[in-house]
Protein backbone atom coordinates (compact mmCIF):
# COMPACT_ATOMS: atom_id res chain seq x y z
CA UNK A 1 0.00 0.00 0.00
CA UNK A 2 1.43 3.41 -0.60
CA UNK A 3 -0.25 6.54 -0.63
CA UNK A 4 -0.56 9.20 -3.62
CA UNK A 5 3.26 10.27 -3.52
CA UNK A 6 3.94 6.82 -3.83
CA UNK A 7 5.65 6.82 -0.72
CA UNK A 8 5.34 4.80 2.56
CA UNK A 9 5.12 7.13 6.12
CA UNK A 10 5.82 4.91 8.72
CA UNK A 11 5.11 6.28 12.77
CA UNK A 12 6.31 4.91 15.83
CA UNK A 13 5.47 6.63 18.97
CA UNK A 14 5.69 5.88 22.33
CA UNK A 15 7.13 7.11 25.58
CA UNK A 16 11.12 7.68 27.12
CA UNK A 17 12.90 4.35 26.53
CA UNK A 18 10.47 1.96 24.75
CA UNK A 19 13.17 1.17 22.55
CA UNK A 20 11.59 3.04 19.53
CA UNK A 21 14.61 4.35 18.13
CA UNK A 22 16.26 1.02 17.98
CA UNK A 23 13.50 -0.46 16.27
CA UNK A 24 12.42 2.44 13.81
CA UNK A 25 16.59 2.28 12.76
CA UNK A 26 16.57 -1.62 11.32
CA UNK A 27 12.91 -1.21 10.56
CA UNK A 28 13.92 1.45 8.19
CA UNK A 29 17.14 -0.90 6.91
CA UNK A 30 15.05 -3.56 6.33
CA UNK A 31 12.77 -1.93 4.10
CA UNK A 32 14.92 0.24 2.40
CA UNK A 33 13.17 3.30 3.92
CA UNK A 34 15.08 6.43 5.40
CA UNK A 35 14.73 7.03 9.08
CA UNK A 36 13.76 10.45 10.68
CA UNK A 37 14.87 10.29 14.33
CA UNK A 38 12.48 13.51 15.61
CA UNK A 39 13.65 13.13 19.39
CA UNK A 40 17.35 13.88 17.94
CA UNK A 41 15.66 16.98 16.63
CA UNK A 42 14.28 18.30 19.91
CA UNK A 43 17.62 17.17 21.94
CA UNK A 44 19.49 19.67 18.66
CA UNK A 45 17.09 22.34 20.01
CA UNK A 46 18.29 21.84 23.23
CA UNK A 47 21.91 21.88 23.17
CA UNK A 48 21.50 24.99 21.04
CA UNK A 49 19.54 26.57 23.76
CA UNK A 50 21.64 24.80 26.75
CA UNK A 51 24.49 27.38 24.58
CA UNK A 52 23.19 30.81 25.31
CA UNK A 53 22.12 32.23 27.61
CA UNK A 54 18.39 33.53 27.02
CA UNK A 55 14.74 33.11 29.09
CA UNK A 56 14.23 29.72 27.88
CA UNK A 57 10.41 30.50 28.84
CA UNK A 58 10.27 33.76 26.34
CA UNK A 59 9.03 32.48 23.11
CA UNK A 60 10.34 35.46 20.93
CA UNK A 61 13.83 34.91 22.25
CA UNK A 62 13.10 31.31 21.48
CA UNK A 63 11.86 32.04 17.77
CA UNK A 64 15.12 34.23 17.28
CA UNK A 65 17.14 31.47 17.65
CA UNK A 66 15.34 28.69 16.42
CA UNK A 67 15.15 31.07 12.67
CA UNK A 68 19.25 30.71 12.61
CA UNK A 69 19.46 27.19 13.28
CA UNK A 70 19.93 24.61 10.48
CA UNK A 71 19.26 21.02 11.74
CA UNK A 72 19.98 18.17 9.07
CA UNK A 73 20.78 14.86 8.82
CA UNK A 74 23.70 13.78 6.95
CA UNK A 75 24.48 9.95 6.27
CA UNK A 76 28.15 9.25 7.25
CA UNK A 77 30.91 7.15 5.79
CA UNK A 78 29.58 3.78 7.70
CA UNK A 79 26.27 4.86 6.68
CA UNK A 80 24.70 5.75 10.07
CA UNK A 81 22.77 8.78 10.39
CA UNK A 82 24.36 11.86 11.89
CA UNK A 83 22.66 14.97 13.06
CA UNK A 84 23.86 18.63 12.71
CA UNK A 85 23.38 21.71 14.08
CA UNK A 86 24.84 24.68 11.83
CA UNK A 87 27.18 22.14 9.94
CA UNK A 88 28.54 21.30 13.23
CA UNK A 89 28.24 17.17 13.91
CA UNK A 90 26.11 16.93 17.62
CA UNK A 91 25.53 13.13 16.96
CA UNK A 92 27.53 12.25 20.61
CA UNK A 93 26.83 15.48 22.30
CA UNK A 94 23.05 15.06 22.46
CA UNK A 95 22.73 11.83 24.42
CA UNK A 96 23.04 13.06 28.13
CA UNK A 97 20.56 13.11 31.12
CA UNK A 98 20.75 17.17 30.92
CA UNK A 99 20.01 17.72 27.27
CA UNK A 100 17.15 14.82 27.58
CA UNK A 101 15.19 17.09 30.16
CA UNK A 102 15.99 20.26 28.63
CA UNK A 103 14.81 18.70 25.28
CA UNK A 104 11.61 17.48 26.75
CA UNK A 105 11.25 20.81 28.72
CA UNK A 106 11.58 22.93 25.20
CA UNK A 107 9.20 20.46 23.70
CA UNK A 108 6.18 21.87 25.68
CA UNK A 109 6.84 25.12 23.67
CA UNK A 110 4.50 25.47 20.55
CA UNK A 111 7.55 27.58 18.56
CA UNK A 112 9.23 25.05 19.18
CA UNK A 113 7.28 22.17 17.76
CA UNK A 114 6.17 24.34 14.89
CA UNK A 115 9.59 25.32 13.52
CA UNK A 116 10.25 21.15 14.23
CA UNK A 117 6.97 20.15 12.57
CA UNK A 118 7.67 22.07 9.83
CA UNK A 119 11.07 20.46 9.13
CA UNK A 120 9.77 17.10 9.65
CA UNK A 121 6.94 17.22 7.04
CA UNK A 122 9.42 18.86 4.57
CA UNK A 123 11.43 15.14 5.11
CA UNK A 124 7.86 13.07 4.83
CA UNK A 125 7.42 14.95 1.81
CA UNK A 126 10.38 13.89 -0.39
CA UNK A 127 10.27 10.28 0.31
CA UNK A 128 9.18 7.38 2.22
CA UNK A 129 10.67 7.07 5.94
CA UNK A 130 10.37 5.64 8.96
CA UNK A 131 9.70 8.48 11.74
CA UNK A 132 10.08 8.10 15.75
CA UNK A 133 8.97 10.63 18.10
CA UNK A 134 5.92 11.29 20.59
CA UNK A 135 3.35 13.17 18.30
CA UNK A 136 4.24 11.25 14.81
CA UNK A 137 0.89 9.26 14.10
CA UNK A 138 -1.21 12.11 15.62
CA UNK A 139 0.12 15.18 14.81
CA UNK A 140 2.33 15.73 12.04
CA UNK A 141 2.12 12.81 9.98
CA UNK A 142 -1.98 12.21 10.55
CA UNK A 143 -2.77 10.14 7.15
CA UNK A 144 0.42 7.86 7.59
CA UNK A 145 0.31 4.45 5.96
CA UNK A 146 1.42 2.37 9.27
CA UNK A 147 1.15 3.33 12.77
CA UNK A 148 2.46 2.06 15.65
CA UNK A 149 2.87 2.96 19.39
CA UNK A 150 5.61 0.72 21.95
CA UNK A 151 5.32 0.96 25.52
CA UNK A 152 6.75 -0.56 27.84
CA UNK A 153 6.57 -0.18 31.97
CA UNK A 154 8.71 2.07 33.77
CA UNK A 155 10.83 -0.34 35.62
CA UNK A 156 11.88 -1.68 32.43
CA UNK A 157 12.35 1.67 29.93
CA UNK A 158 14.57 2.86 33.14
CA UNK A 159 16.13 -0.22 33.11
CA UNK A 160 17.41 -0.29 29.62
CA UNK A 161 17.81 3.67 29.72
CA UNK A 162 20.17 2.66 32.34
CA UNK A 163 22.28 -0.12 30.47
CA UNK A 164 22.29 2.49 27.51
CA UNK A 165 24.24 4.84 29.90
CA UNK A 166 25.99 1.91 31.60
CA UNK A 167 27.60 1.45 28.06
CA UNK A 168 28.19 5.30 27.04
CA UNK A 169 30.65 5.01 30.23
CA UNK A 170 28.07 7.14 32.65
CA UNK A 171 27.49 5.87 35.63
CA UNK A 172 24.10 6.93 36.67
CA UNK A 173 22.36 5.38 39.59
CA UNK A 174 19.20 3.26 38.32
CA UNK A 175 16.88 5.06 40.43
CA UNK A 176 17.86 8.67 39.24
CA UNK A 177 17.38 7.59 35.62
CA UNK A 178 14.03 6.16 36.61
CA UNK A 179 13.07 9.70 38.31
CA UNK A 180 13.80 10.98 35.57
CA UNK A 181 12.08 8.99 32.80
CA UNK A 182 8.74 9.58 35.16
CA UNK A 183 8.93 13.63 35.01
CA UNK A 184 9.77 13.11 31.18
CA UNK A 185 6.95 10.87 30.92
CA UNK A 186 4.53 13.02 32.66
CA UNK A 187 5.79 16.24 30.21
CA UNK A 188 5.25 15.05 27.44
CA UNK A 189 2.04 13.13 28.03
CA UNK A 190 0.65 16.51 29.97
CA UNK A 191 1.64 19.45 27.76
CA UNK A 192 -0.89 20.84 26.07
CA UNK A 193 0.38 20.98 22.48
CA UNK A 194 0.89 17.80 20.28
CA UNK A 195 0.88 15.83 23.77
CA UNK A 196 1.97 11.89 23.92
CA UNK A 197 -1.13 9.81 23.13
CA UNK A 198 -1.47 6.58 20.98
CA UNK A 199 -3.35 7.27 17.62
CA UNK A 200 -6.52 6.15 17.65
CA UNK A 201 -5.46 4.11 14.49
CA UNK A 202 -2.09 2.83 16.09
CA UNK A 203 -0.88 -0.30 16.60
CA UNK A 204 0.20 -0.59 19.51
CA UNK A 205 2.86 -3.25 21.17
CA UNK A 206 3.60 -3.37 24.58
CA UNK A 207 7.69 -4.33 24.65
CA UNK A 208 8.24 -5.29 27.88
CA UNK A 209 8.23 -8.70 28.11
CA UNK A 210 9.68 -8.75 23.99
CA UNK A 211 13.57 -8.69 22.23
CA UNK A 212 14.45 -6.21 19.81
CA UNK A 213 13.96 -8.78 17.12
CA UNK A 214 10.29 -10.10 18.06
CA UNK A 215 8.91 -6.23 17.80
CA UNK A 216 10.80 -5.63 14.34
CA UNK A 217 9.50 -8.63 13.11
CA UNK A 218 6.00 -7.75 14.04
CA UNK A 219 6.54 -4.48 12.77
CA UNK A 220 7.88 -5.79 9.02
CA UNK A 221 5.28 -8.26 8.83
CA UNK A 222 2.31 -5.93 9.16
CA UNK A 223 4.00 -3.84 6.69
CA UNK A 224 5.59 -6.62 4.09
CA UNK A 225 1.96 -8.24 4.61
CA UNK A 226 0.24 -5.20 3.40
CA UNK A 227 3.18 -4.24 0.65
CA UNK A 228 2.60 -7.07 -1.26
CA UNK A 229 -1.41 -7.43 -0.32
O1 LIG B 1 12.93 10.36 21.79
P1 LIG B 1 13.88 11.21 22.63
O2 LIG B 1 14.05 10.68 24.02
O3 LIG B 1 15.18 11.42 21.94
O4 LIG B 1 13.17 12.65 22.74
C1 LIG B 1 13.66 13.70 23.55
C2 LIG B 1 12.49 14.61 23.97
O5 LIG B 1 11.99 15.30 22.82
C3 LIG B 1 11.28 13.91 24.58
O6 LIG B 1 11.33 13.83 25.99
C4 LIG B 1 10.11 14.73 24.13
C5 LIG B 1 10.58 15.42 22.89
N1 LIG B 1 9.98 14.90 21.66
C6 LIG B 1 8.72 15.37 21.33
O7 LIG B 1 8.11 16.11 22.09
N2 LIG B 1 8.18 15.02 20.13
C7 LIG B 1 8.81 14.18 19.31
N3 LIG B 1 8.23 13.85 18.14
C8 LIG B 1 10.07 13.66 19.66
C9 LIG B 1 10.64 14.03 20.85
Amino acid sequence: MTNSRNAIIITIDGPSGAGKGTVAQIVAKKLGLDYLDTGAMYRAVALLVSRKTINIDDEEELKNILLKAHITFERNTDKRINIELNGEDITNKIRTPEISSLSSYLATKRVVRTKLKEIQREVGNKGSIVADGRDMGTYVFPDADYKFFMDATLDERAGRRWLQLKESGRDVALDEVKKEIELRDRQDSERSESPLHPAPNAVIIDTTNLSIDAVVEKITDIVGGNRQA
